[in-house]
């Protein structure tokens, strides 16, 4: 499988090193608006860097996209409407109704798949599972450092409580799994976010009731050494992705 990296940052650079050594992925396509960052990667993994994203649609099977919700917006489409399949990070941009719905119905035609890594969380396979019945309440609470929310305080304070939809785009940096479980439960979740200075960890709850009963669960994430902001097994769950979308099997709803 021949893949494009849209945004070369922290887990782009995580992948490249941990899907190396994997003979059925070639990821051979780099772009970035910081050209250095796609030239670095390019030449770790020597590939090629294109100045201009649409360059690499044709020649690749998938694209991911670990850039922004703004690259979403301006590229997904493009990728899915040639029938390549995309793995999607910046999960917030989908809470666009009329994207999310248009980038449905067109991979529908196109035969183009759309992944969701399940990102810094755990209990995604579950709510999965819990769909198929109704689920009547998710409550995400996440606690970060003030590093990663780029606040400078000393006390512990709630910097916002409400729906995930405008979770993301206040934090479009940092919630991104607010939005990918308000996919998997088709609700508009309800999000709290805290700034912690005691803290220097990303920890993300999740609360869920529905016709199966309860679950409740907690993910203590150490951050990326390049960006605080992003948790370490975000980048792990879209590397596991890529790395068994060939398998013969799948575990996990
Ligand atoms: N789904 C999840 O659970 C999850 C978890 C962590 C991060 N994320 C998201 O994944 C994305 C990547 O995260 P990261 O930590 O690698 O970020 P990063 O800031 O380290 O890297 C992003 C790179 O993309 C480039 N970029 C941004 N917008 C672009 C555009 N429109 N066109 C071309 N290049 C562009 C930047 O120059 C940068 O090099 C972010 O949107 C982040 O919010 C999602």
């Amino acid at each position: 499988m021949i893949v494009g990296i849209l945004g070369c940052g922290a887990i782009a650079n995580l992948l490249i090193n941990k899907v190396k050594d994997n003979e059925d992925i070639e990821i051979k396509y780099f772009y970035d608006r910081d050209i250095e960052k796609a030239e670095n990667l390019a030449k770790i993994s020597q590939g090629f860097v294109v100045l201009n994203f649409h360059e690499m649609i044709d020649k690749v099977d998938l694209v991911l996209e670990s850039a922004s919700q703004s690259s979403v917006k301006e590229f997904a489409l493009d990728v899915i409407k040639e029938g390549k399949d995309v793995i999607i990070m910046s999960v917030g941009a989908l809470l666009d109704k009329d994207l999310w719905n248009e980038m449905k119905n067109i991979s529908k035609k196109t035969g183009a798949k759309i992944h969701i890594p399940s990102g810094a969380i755990s209990g995604l396979d579950a709510i999965k599972a819990a769909s198929v019945g109704e689920i009547k309440k998710v409550l995400l609470t996440t606690r970060k450092s003030p590093e990663s929310l780029e606040r400078d305080i000393t006390e512990e304070e709630i910097l916002f409580c409400g729906k995930a939809s405008d979770a993301v785009k206040m934090f479009p940096l940092n919630i991104n799994i607010a939005a990918t479980l308000s996919i998997a439960s088709n609700l508009d979740i309800d999000v709290k976010i805290i700034v912690d200075p005691k803290i220097n960890k990303n920890i993300h709850q999740v609360y869920v009731e529905g016709t199966f009963g309860k679950l409740f669960s907690e993910t203590e994430n150490l951050p990326c050494e390049t960006n605080h902001k992003t948790s370490m097994l975000a980048a792990y769950s879209a590397i596991h992705l890529l790395n068994t979308l060939n398998d013969s099997y799948n575990i996990g709803s």
